[in-house]
């Protein structure tokens, strides 16, 4: 295990969105080294960069062209060589994304994969024997090649599946098992991918949809065996390098597959949703003021993923991704200040998404950029100062207009504000980093009671109390001591703690 996780504060970078420094309006590599001081400023000690690699940008880079090379736009391998040296001398880390599943359909193995002629390259993708033969239970894109056969796609209609083989197979006509040497190339060839940025300096990857790899493979099995190889090429040639799953299965992720980490993604209704999104608007969220949330509920998901995986990897909370809509969308500001207490306290690898630390907004109605739909609202550029484009960039034509409204967070105006979201940020990954009992590992005890809300978490020799409800809450105080750290106000008295409407309250057993 890498031991710079125990200490990680991952900052999510979406780069076309971050900076731009040659005024074509799209981020750049060259913006993101500009800006690694700020990162650092927040107490962020490693980024997660969204994929950089050349693309025809139909899924904004997953549609992966040449895994060996940096997109134009953002500007040259040497530029991401410099970034991974400046990083480092800075003391942060860099995921690349990792995009496993699919490539583009322009990618150089696809092109040769669906001529008639066979190569190499025939089994890198699914495709059927025949074009007339398209088995509706898969989804498959038919009649577009000079090859008699249809291919599997992934995602979009533009990603072609990876073939690492079926698990179970049901028409041995096309499908091959997973230890078929063309699937086994697969795997390799995605290793190979991975020596060549990891000998350039990066330090590990992002595994996008880490579950998908092979078909058929209903509890993961097969998929999570590709994994534990990759885990032992890492643990033997690159020990000090980190994969995290995007997967939300901590216990295939993180056990079975050897994945260091697994995000808590937001899939409607499990204990991650029920905290910041859950029902209409949020109305059922555990941070809706309305009360309405329900504690129990992410605690009876969270906790025996916690208890099963706490000894082998961590479970990544985020602010959120370029997948989601902004939490601002569901929540109030002093919701939002509560929100990051609890991801920046609680145990794992936290994340934050870029523009997070300001309460940028969702931004609701904007047209889809490649292929963005309504995740294209979370990804607009982020809000630096009041100039042109809001300091992202000085062209005309930005890759996506910024928040147009008067009162638009910017770090500018939200850094030196003592009630801003961003000071709270701040504090509490700089309480991260001082309190060894805040770090990513150790023990967690869940408090709440029959209402549900207020709860409390106790991690080593400190406690969180959280009351987000809109009027002041009384629970049971079975810890009490010295409230190191405060959002609004908390009085302990006769082993009760009464606390004010969307507050939170740090205190230091004993202290
Ligand atoms: C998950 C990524 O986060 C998302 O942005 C992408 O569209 C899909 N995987 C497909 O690669």
């Amino acid at each position: 295990m890498p031991n710079w996780l125990n200490d990680a504060v991952f900052y999510e970078i979406y780069p076309q969105s971050f900076c731009d420094t040659n005024d074509d309006g799209i981020g750049d590599i060259e913006g993101i080294i500009s800006k690694l001081d700020y990162v650092k400023s927040l107490g962020c000690n490693a980024i997660w960069l969204n994929p950089i690699y050349d693309s025809p940008f139909m899924d904004a880079g997953y549609d992966v062209r040449n895994y060996k090379k940096v997109a134009e736009r953002y500007g040259t391998n040497d530029d991401l060589v410099r970034l991974f040296d400046e990083a480092h001398k800075k003391g942060i880390k860099i995921l690349l994304d990792l995009v496993p599943g699919h490539t583009s359909d322009q990618n150089e193995w696809f092109l040769e994969a669906k001529k008639a002629a066979k190569s190499e390259y025939s089994n890198r993708y699914i495709f059927t024997k025949s074009v007339w033969d398209a088995p509706p239970q898969y989804r498959m894109m038919c009649g577009l090649c000079e090859r008699d056969g249809n291919y599997m796609v992934n995602y979009f209609s533009s990603q072609p599946a990876l073939n690492y083989g079926f698990h179970e197979i049901t028409h041995p006509e096309w499908q091959l098992p997973c230890d078929h040497p063309d699937c086994l190339a697969t795997a390799e060839a995605m290793k190979d991918v991975m020596r060549f940025w990891l000998d350039k300096g990066a330090d590990g990857f992002r595994v996008d949809m880490a579950d998908s790899l092979v078909k058929n493979d209903d509890d993961k099995i097969a998929t999570a065996k590709i994994w534990r190889g990759v885990r032992d090429m890492l643990d033997t040639e690159y020990p000090n390098a980190a994969m995290v799953a995007e997967w939300c299965n901590p216990e295939r992720a993180i056990n079975n597959a050897g994945f260091h980490m697994d995000f808590y993604l937001d899939h409607y209704g499990n204990g991650y949703s029920r905290l910041f999104r859950y029902g209409e608007f949020g109305d059922q969220a555990v941070f809706n003021p309305n009360g309405k949330g329900d504690i129990k509920a992410f605690a009876d998901e969270y906790l025996p993923n916690y208890e099963k995986t706490k000894d082998n990897g961590y479970i990544s909370f985020m602010t959120n991704n370029h997948d989601m809509p902004r939490v601002t969308a569901y929540l109030d500001k002093e919701a939002i200040k509560l929100v990051n207490a609890f991801i920046f306290t609680m145990p794992g690898v936290p994340f934050l998404y870029y523009g997070d630390e300001i309460g940028m907004r969702y931004q609701k109605g904007i047209v889809s950029k490649e292929g963005g739909y309504s995740r294209t609202g979370s990804r607009t550029p982020m809000q630096w100062n009041s100039g042109k484009n809001l300091g992202f960039s000085t062209s005309d034509e930005p890759y996506l207009a910024v928040d147009k409204s008067a009162d638009a967070p910017t770090v500018e105006n939200q850094k030196d504000d003592p009630d801003s979201i961003y000071k709270v940020v701040t504090d509490i990954i700089a309480l991260r980093h001082k309190y060894d009992d805040l770090k990513g590992n150790g023990e967690l005890e869940f408090m709440y009671e029959e209402g549900k809300i207020p709860f409390a978490y106790k991690r080593g020799n400190l406690v969180m109390y959280f009351n987000p409800l809109g009027e002041s809450a009384v629970m049971n105080a079975k810890y009490t001591g010295k409230t190191v750290y405060a959002l609004g106000n908390a009085e302990f008295a006769d082993g009760k703690v009464t606390m004010s409407p969307q507050s939170f309250a740090l205190v230091e057993i004993g202290g």
